[in-house]
């Protein structure tokens, strides 16, 4: 196992109507003036703006509004973010939503501090203030409720990139699953399988030992196997959403990736996807992630034939563990189909021709590459996506 430090200081708040004590935790986390940050409507309808409004109005804490986050969140609206919480003075920013709307407010809270652009963070200075963030998350997903990170798309060549910060963790999460209920059910899916790229992202991995974090991560993959289903099958099933709903903080918070070497390579490649496309974030990870186990599998077969075991329940081929191995990798696919994901480009509308194109816009690394597991070359990248084809 490698060094590491682990500090998550967000405060969590888990359950059924927790969304009512959002102004105790503004207030409780020194809030005096709140913007409001949501997406395209879903918190109007369900009526949690309202409560959430009620909630501020009751601890007397003023606030304004800023609505319209898209999935997969643009620079504009942080702009416009970060010029509202200016000129109203605003020191906490709230986010109610998904990781689109997270993400922006984290993207915003650090703007508001900063005196230049604040896509310089996207493209590699370190965040050093930011103002506080909270969130009433309504969709299990992306992790952000519990992660230092933010992803931003610059409308001007549609670049998609992402920046980490401890200033930018939320100071508190507000975590109801009753406010997923309302999910369709491919945004479910599509958050389900955001929830296993990211700890597959940290399960494949050089480092040697580490035994505590693989048995973490096979625990959450375990939970998503078992519980998808169910929700898919049953909507309003409170038990299965709560359990996807502490997955997804759990997957990406780091507490199964600490003390080890990760990957990261499928979220870059697929977040060329997401830009190019707008497709949700998650869709694409269901159709690079297979594609990229098959194309690095040999790097560590016998990991990938443990995952087989240990998650999908293949039987282990002791003569032959690719055998293994290219099975558990069909049964994830599988298990993405049978809950109404894309598992190739056709599926999710993206097109043969536009590869060189996304292999051009990539961010590779210094040394060219991206990725640790297997570092990959922009050749590599673009068999991936043709292996996704
Ligand atoms: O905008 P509204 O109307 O709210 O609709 C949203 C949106 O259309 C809808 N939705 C959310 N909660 C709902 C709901 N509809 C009905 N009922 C509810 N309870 O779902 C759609 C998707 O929302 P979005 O916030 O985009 O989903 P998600 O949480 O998957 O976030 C995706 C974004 O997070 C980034 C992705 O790249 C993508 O841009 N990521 C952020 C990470 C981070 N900050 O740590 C890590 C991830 O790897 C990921 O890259
Ligand atoms: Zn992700």
């Amino acid at each position: 196992m490698n060094n590491f430090t682990f500090y998550s200081p967000t405060y969590f708040v888990f359950g059924k109507r927790t969304e009512n004590e959002a102004g105790h935790y503004v207030k409780r986390f020194g809030g005096t003036k709140v913007l409001i940050h949501y997406g395209g409507g879903s918190v109007l309808r369900s009526g949690l703006l309202d409560r959430v409004k009620a909630s501020l109005d009751k601890e007397g804490v003023p606030y304004v509004e800023l609505g319209g986050v898209k999935p997969n969140p643009r620079s504009g609206l942080v702009y416009q973010g970060i010029d509202l919480c200016r000129k109203e003075n605003v020191d906490f920013v709230l986010a109610v939503g998904g990781g689109s709307v997270i993400d922006s407010a984290k993207a915003i809270a650090a703007g508001v501090k900063y005196e230049g652009d604040f896509w310089d963070f996207f493209e590699g200075k370190p965040i050093e203030a930011a103002l506080k963030v909270g969130t009433i998350l309504t969709i299990a997903a992306a992790g952000s409720e519990g992660s230092g990170d933010s992803v931003i798309t610059k409308e001007e060549g549609m670049y998609k990139r992402g920046a980490g910060s401890e200033h930018l963790r939320p100071v508190f999460s507000i975590l109801n699953p009753e406010l997923t209920q309302t999910l369709p059910a491919f945004q479910t899916a599509c958050g389900a399988a955001d929830i296993m790229a990211h700890v597959f992202e940290r399960y494949f991995t050089n480092t040697k030992e580490v035994e505590i974090t693989d048995r973490l991560c096979e625990a959450v993959l375990l939970t998503m196997v078992k519980e998808v289903p169910r929700v898919i099958e049953d909507p309003n099933n409170y038990d299965a959403r709560a359990n996807i709903m502490w997955a997804g903080m759990v997957a990406h918070n780091n507490l199964v990736g600490v003390g080890r070497e990760q990957d990261w390579s499928s979220h870059s490649i697929e977040h060329e996807l997401s830009a190019l496309y707008d497709v949700a974030h998650g869709a694409g990870l269901a159709v690079i992630f297979p594609a990229w186990m098959t194309y690095v599998m040999h790097q560590n077969v016998n990991r990938f034939a443990q995952i087989a075991v240990r998650v999908w329940g293949c039987q282990m081929n002791f003569e032959n563990p690719e055998e293994t191995a290219k099975e558990g990798i069909k049964r994830l696919k599988n298990f993405f189909k049978s809950i109404g994901l894309p598992t190739n480009f056709e599926e999710l509308g993206a097109k043969e021709e536009d590869i060189p194109k996304m292999v051009e816009k990539m961010q590779l690394g210094e040394n060219g590459s991206c990725g640790q597991f297997v570092k990959l070359k922009a050749k590599d990248v673009e068999a991936i996506y043709r292996l996704a084809l």
